[in-house]
């Protein structure tokens, strides 16, 4: 459900001499192994993206630059998580239904994938996605 999609902070180095941030993602900090790496970008504020739910595929979202909010839904409650620090990425199992919206200008959604791209493993239709749950 809803309740294990999660925020996982991301290491963070705060250098000594102001020589800005430094965020390290090393394979511990997921429950998969990484087979994807994907970003949007120049995503126009007034854009929807995501608008699937995944049968098998993990997802890992860090807001690199940037805000956008996370609609997250799995057929009975809903939630909006706003990414907005690049040490903070939001892991979505499988099962829930994601729109991302609101995206500020400049804004990188980075996404860590469990799965290799298959269009397959997506649910695309939410009457579709509503269906599914019940079985
Ligand atoms: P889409 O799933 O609509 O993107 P989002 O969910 O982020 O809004 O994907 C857009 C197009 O890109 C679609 O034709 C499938 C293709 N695509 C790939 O070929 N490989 C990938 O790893 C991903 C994520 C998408």
């Amino acid at each position: 459900t809803i309740h294990s999609v999660s925020i996982i902070e991301i290491p963070k180095i705060i250098d000594e001499n102001r020589r800005g941030n430094l965020s390290v993602i090393e394979k511990n900090i997921l429950p998969y192994k990484i087979e994807r790496v994907y970003y949007l970008y120049d995503v126009p504020s007034d854009a929807h993206r995501g608008g699937h739910s995944h049968k098998a595929c993990n997802e890992f979202l860090i807001p690199i630059s940037g805000s956008f909010d996370v609609v997250l839904k799995d057929g009975e409650s809903k939630r909006t998580v706003t990414l907005n620090k690049p040490n903070k990425g939001l892991l979505i199992v499988p099962g829930i239904w994601r729109e991302l919206e609101n995206f500020s200008s400049g804004a990188i959604c980075l996404v860590l994938a469990s799965n290799e791209y298959e269009e397959t493993d997506y649910i695309r239709d939410y009457d579709m996605f509503l269906e599914h749950k019940i079985r």
